[in-house]
């Protein structure tokens, strides 16, 4: 039987350059090996464990889906939907809770930091995030996850969920590893941390122009374009020269990062021909993306039938791990 992978990205807007480096290279890598059958949907629901606004979740779960699209996830291969239409979601996600502990959920880095930046919006939604995170792969019986290293503590939330429900009821659930891309950290446009949704001016969205890419790269800090690498030729890693050396490597390869730190040591980088080339990469890889969009926004229809036979793809297997899991639940 193929192993199956499952994926998602919280409807809170359009996608970014770490979504798409970070899962959706995955997703695509896993979707063209035809040892996987892959589920990938829009956690739509996840949305609402934060303070959000309905007619922009009405959007965006929609946006993400184009963005999906665009980005070459293809009906053909992948089933592509939405999480909330599926309500097993939420049904397996009550069961798993009953194997998972509070203190353990009150602990995770995740949780804590949402609770400092909501402190209002400490819910029982959010403390369940992970439940139906791990609800969500398990329904599938995913194996292979494509996501970013950030939700690392919540794959390992989702493995001792299944190891738990193995033990304890005999389910047959896989213990979901982490699908790693080579963008999977994306540094901030800022300087400091990673890319993020949640902090203006660190990311380049799917959809910029060349010259909006071009003023976002512009505004990276950079040094005088001289100075010492570590025994590994690397740059600090949270160092002016990290940042463009990783974008390097990422849009123009590791050749062209050599060049750039060779130059480093020697003569000195001129960060505003890098910029400007790095800038021109980073578009060549958006546009057909872009006019993808552009076409799939021209045939509404088209989309509405993806989502609408997507979800009865997905509602099928999902239908057949809640019965088996209610069984041996003693719930049948
Ligand atoms: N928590 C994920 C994120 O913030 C989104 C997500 C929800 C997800 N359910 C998932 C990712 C299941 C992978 C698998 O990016």
């Amino acid at each position: 039987m193929k192993k199956r992978v499952l994926s998602g990205i919280r409807a809170t807007g359009r996608l970014h350059l770490g979504n798409y480096l970070g899962a959706v290279k995955g997703m695509l890598a896993l979707q063209d090996d035809p040892n996987f059958e892959t589920f990938y949907m829009v956690a739509d629901a996840h949305t609402i464990t934060t303070p959000y606004n309905i007619e922009e979740l009405r959007r965006n779960r929609r946006e993400v889906i184009l963005d999906y699209l665009a980005a070459g996830l293809d009906p053909e291969k992948s089933v592509i939907f939405q999480q909330s239409e599926i309500s097993e979601h939420f049904e397996l996600a009550f069961y798993l809770s009953s194997v998972t502990t509070i203190a353990k959920m009150q602990h995770l880095p995740t949780f804590k930091e949402k609770v400092k930046q909501y402190p209002e919006h400490s819910t029982m939604a959010l403390l369940n995030y992970p439940v139906l995170m791990a609800a969500d792969i398990l329904l599938y019986k995913g194996d292979q996850v494509p996501v970013g290293i950030d939700q690392e503590p919540h794959l390992e939330v989702a493995r001792e969920i299944a190891r738990r429900m193995n033990q304890d009821y005999g389910t047959d659930f896989p213990e979901p590893t982490r699908f790693a891309t080579e963008g999977e950290y994306v540094p901030s446009l800022t300087g400091e941390g990673k890319m993020s949704k949640s902090v203006e001016g660190s990311f380049i969205n799917l959809t910029d122009t060349l010259d909006e890419i071009k003023a976002k790269i512009a505004k990276i800090p950079t040094d005088s374009g001289v100075g010492t690498l570590d025994q590994n030729f690397d740059p600090p890693r949270e160092g002016p020269l990290f940042g463009v050396i990783r974008f390097v490597e990422l849009f123009q390869g590791k050749e062209k990062a050599k060049e750039y730190k060779d130059l480093y040591v020697s003569t000195g980088i001129r960060y505003g021909d890098l910029k400007q080339e790095l800038s021109e990469a980073i578009f060549n890889e958006l546009q057909p993306i872009q006019d993808k969009r552009r076409e799939l926004e021209q045939n509404p229809e088209y989309v509405n039938k993806i989502i609408a036979e997507g979800a009865q793809k997905a509602r099928t297997a999902a239908q057949q791990t809640i019965s088996e899991v209610k069984e041996k639940m003693g719930l049948k």
